[in-house]
């Protein structure tokens, strides 16, 4: 495109500003700015600025309160109150997955701002004994669920996984389950595909620039997932392999169950077209958005939505109204995925995220400001259970199943690497006892699987010290998903038998390790 035809639609869309720099830039840097700006739409960007800016102001004046209505029983699963039926969940979402209907898509696209690491977030390594990945977790959990499903029904299957990606995590993400030779699944089972982009702006509508000859660019959201499936040829390669159930899942959460069968079984079952795994909110303040009935259909509502009287109220069993916690967790039939994307995708409102943006002052100067000076434009994932006919939740503990990785490790930060590595040993810890393993310390006696107060029981991430009271380090246990999914298969490892708190079994064996290895 010549420079006054580009000239010519910036003014028209009030982005001039975007080639103030121009005379100043190299033919190189001229010709990627060429490039970057004559791929963007900036009616369709001036509309989602001004429809994003009026939905958060909306949203901040009216409170949900009068129309919000609890999730109703009758379409909640829950491992606690429905244990009689988990067996039968899970052997028909086994089933589902031995006739290879079932992909995962797990969403990976976003930048991890937060935990504050160049590369992207599936790639992170939070410690544990095997100093597995994020990845190379959730590859052997896939890994582990076919050969389930082989081993029940005697017919190999695939669980194809669809990764989505942003434009800053793409080739890191590729290459590096090339190195890693695709973890042992099949390559041409492992999908990558690329969610859009959008421009950072600030109050007034202006793109921001990162440097003078190139814009502040954000990922879309999650909820960026539905215009990527439709542009990037997702929904025919699902359509092609027969794929009719979907399990999206966040990359950052080291306890998930890659495809769950329990929670796939249960949403087939129900003949629901979209399901979402929640987590029991406890605590009213606790800044986790909730699924409630809104106005006869679902949503996510967020905790700034409500007010502390909404938040507190209580049902008669004592446990918060409003509790079912989004986790980012969801099922999907293929069809109903299909009709959002063709039909629903353009009705979904982009979210404003206000963020401290780095960027190019008039004068050229790069600023870094210390608060919010203009904001990032997402969808999120949830936004369309609004759509869905038959929409289902399904609740599980949080303490099995939900242990994100967002921040950097801090004295008193929330879902670190640590509180992540501390979740999965303490599942595997609890997963050793149930199969009916025990822990001994140094003078042979069984540890209690809860800390008695004085202090016994609690070790330090050597696995020798023994903490005093009030410390809650778990026992030092990692066991690999290629052993185990769900916790089962351990009995004829573990039953009967007496372990050091530094436990790992692994597809060689059981092994007590030693501080810095095997
Ligand atoms: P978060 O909202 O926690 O964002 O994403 P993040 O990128 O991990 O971390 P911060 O906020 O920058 O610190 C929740 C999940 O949604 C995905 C993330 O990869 C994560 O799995 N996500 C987020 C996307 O796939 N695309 C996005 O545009 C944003």
């Amino acid at each position: 495109m010549d420079p006054s035809r580009l000239a010519r639609r910036l003014a028209e869309a009030g982005q001039s500003h975007l080639l103030q720099f121009w005379k100043e830039l190299s033919p190189e840097e001229q010709s990627d700015l060429t490039f970057d700006l004559q791929e963007m739409d900036f009616q369709e960007i001036n509309r989602f600025f001004q429809k994003a800016m009026e939905m958060s102001s909306g949203s901040k004046q009216e409170k949900m309160d009068a129309r919000m209505e609890p999730v109703p029983r009758e379409i909640l699963g829950s491992v606690t109150r429905d244990r009689e039926r988990l067996k039968d969940w899970e052997e028909a979402g086994l089933l589902c997955i031995s006739q290879s209907k079932v992909a995962v898509l797990l969403l990976a696209g976003g930048q991890g701002t937060r935990l504050g690491v160049s590369y992207p977030k599936g790639m992170y390594d939070v410690g544990l004994p095997s100093r597995k990945t994020l990845f190379e977790i959730q590859a052997q959990r896939i890994l582990k669920l076919q050969q389930l499903a082989e081993q029940n029904h005697h017919v190999k299957n695939c669980v194809p996984w669809y990764i989505m990606t942003s434009g800053r995590t793409m080739e890191s993400t590729k290459a590096y389950f090339s190195q890693n030779l695709y973890f042992g699944l099949d390559q041409n089972n492992v999908i990558f595909f690329q969610q859009g982009m959008l421009p950072a702006m600030d109050y007034e509508g202006k793109i921001l620039l990162e440097k003078r000859g190139k814009l502040s660019m954000a990922p879309d959201g999650n909820g960026g997932l539905y215009r990527a499936l439709g542009n990037q040829g997702v929904m025919e390669d699902m359509e092609r392999r027969g794929v009719e159930f979907v399990h999206v899942y966040c990359v950052d959460n080291i306890l998930v169950k890659v495809a769950d069968p329990a929670f796939i079984g249960f949403c087939v079952k129900k003949g629901a077209d979209c399901g979402a795994k929640v987590v029991e909110k406890t605590n009213p303040t606790e800044a986790v958005g909730v699924v409630c009935k809104v106005d006869g259909g679902y949503k996510v509502v967020e905790y700034s939505e409500i007010t502390l009287a909404t938040a507190e109220k209580r049902s008669a069993d004592g446990r918060l109204m409003f509790n079912a916690g989004n986790v980012a967790n969801h099922f999907f039939s293929f069809s109903f995925l299909r009709d959002v994307v063709k039909k629903y995708e353009p009705e979904l409102q982009h979210h404003v995220a206000q963020k401290k943006i780095p960027y190019v002052d008039p004068e050229g100067q790069l600023i870094k400001p210390d608060k919010p000076n203009g904001i990032k434009m997402e969808k999120f994932v949830f936004d369309i259970f609004q759509f869905a006919k038959k929409f289902v939740v399904y609740e599980v503990l949080r303490e099995d199943e939900f242990s994100p990785l967002k921040n950097a490790d801090s004295q008193d930060a929330k879902d670190t690497p640590t509180t992540a590595r501390h979740a999965l040993m303490s599942l595997h810890h609890r997963w050793v006892l149930n199969a009916g393993g025990h822990f001994i310390d140094e003078n042979g006696r069984h540890v209690p699987a809860i800390p008695r107060s004085g202090g016994a029981g609690r070790f330090s991430d050597d696995g020798k010290t023994n903490l005093k009271d009030g410390t809650d380090l778990p026992i030092k246990c990692e066991i690999s998903p290629l052993v185990s999914y769900g916790g089962e298969g351990l009995e004829e490892l573990v039953k009967g038998q007496e372990f050091h708190p530094n436990l790992m079994i692994d597809e060689t064996g059981v092994h007590q390790l030693v501080k810095n290895g095997v």
